[in-house]
């Protein structure tokens, strides 16, 4: 039988809740398709400020390399708000892309039609949407030196290579080629060189992609045309900043911040993890969505090369949620049935075994 050695890092606030619903659905789906996973936990963020005075131990990052993949939850917390920048759940979070090599960051957003009227936008504007945002995960203005805060002056450093630029591009090219042959590269060029050789690159990586179509398009505009007309696009490839915040965006055509999976690649190992935060002020509750969550492991499961395993969990989804099953952030005046989190991942793994 195969196995697969799976890090799990379940992190703060809703991590846990949300990662234990997607490792039910997992063990629903190895047990239907003969494949077995073996879990081992490690720490990250402010729980593991808390236990290691550091928020990525080298433990954790031994244990990740030491996977197939890493199954994330979520990090940080007004816990650990006051810290220094060192010891921030989020610094952590950044080192663990960065020491894994994580440089591609893809983040689909699919309307489910079954959620249309969860959307706050219309929805003859997000019915049959179909994008995907690959955003570089580990340069640009996150990682830019020098940086520094003084008392009266701050300031952060912008700087791709190259080289930086190039893989990023190739990840959107190829992805283009599996979808709907698109890329709508997001800068800033009329402003910033970064955004200038950003530019130069990518026209220069899709000379080797001439069945794709590749637009330019400046980021506040890039903002605009995501609320008015989202069908326009397939594959966003954008700098690290610039996707952190169009993918928020991007959730709100799907209708929950709850809904949106990523997975973080380049390395010898995936990172797969919903989009959004720990969201402290609703932990514990019961009450978060962890359908963002089992998608990432759907989207791990394609990584592993389990891809009927992954179909089984997007054809639960679709079958829990038409069946009008909504946790509380997606509820809205057609659902039947308002549930907890841990029943919305019964439910999931229940449809996803049958
Ligand atoms: C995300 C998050 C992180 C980011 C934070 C928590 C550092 O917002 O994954 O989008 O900005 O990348
Ligand atoms: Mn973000």
């Amino acid at each position: 039988m195969k196995n697969y050695k799976i890090a799990v890092l379940k992190g703060d606030g809703i991590g846990p809740e949300i990662v234990n619903e997607a490792i039910k659905v997992l063990d629903a789906v190895a047990d239907k398709e003969g494949f077995n996973l073996e879990y081992n936990e490690y720490l990250i963020g402010g729980s593991a400020v808390d236990v290691f005075d550091n928020p990525c131990p080298d433990e954790t990052i031994k244990g990740c390399l030491n996977s197939d993949a890493v199954l994330f939850g979520s990090i940080g917390g007004p816990k650990w708000d006051n810290l220094p920048k060192e010891k921030r759940p989020e610094t952590g979070l950044l080192k663990l892309r960065k020491s894994l090599g994580l440089f591609a960051n893809i983040r689909p957003a699919i309307i489910f039609d079954e959620l249309v009227n969860a959307s706050t936008l219309k929805p003859e504007v997000i019915k049959g949407v179909d994008l995907e945002v690959v955003r570089e995960l580990t340069g640009g203005i996150y990682f830019g030196e020098p940086r520094e805060k003084t008392e009266n002056v701050a300031f952060n450093t912008m700087i791709y290579t190259r080289e930086e630029i190039e893989r990023i591009a190739e990840v959107a090219f190829e992805e283009a080629m599996k979808r709907k042959r698109k890329v709508t590269s997001v800068d800033k060029a009329n402003v910033l060189e970064v955004s200038e050789l950003w530019r130069e690159v990518v026209e220069e990586v899709h000379k080797r992609y001439p069945l794709v179509e590749l637009e330019h398009m400046y980021v506040d505009n890039a903002a605009m045309q995501l609320i008015r007309n989202p069908k326009q696009f397939d594959v966003i490839l954008t700098g690290n900043i610039f996707g952190d915040i169009l993918s928020d965006e991007a959730s709100m055509i799907v209708g929950s911040i709850g809904l949106l999976p990523s997975a973080s690649i380049g390395g010898k190992v995936g990172l797969f993890e919903p989009i959004h935060g720990s969201a402290p002020d609703i932990a514990g509750q019961g009450i978060a969505n962890p359908i963002a969550t089992i998608l990432s492991a759907a989207m791990m499961l394609n990584f592993l090369g389990e891809e009927n395993g992954a179909k089984r969990i997007q054809n639960a989804i679709k079958e829990v949620l038409a069946k009008g099953y909504r946790t509380k952030d997606i509820a809205s005046f057609d659902a039947k049935e308002v549930v907890t989190t841990e029943e919305m991942g019964s439910l999931i793994a229940e449809h996803a075994s049958k």
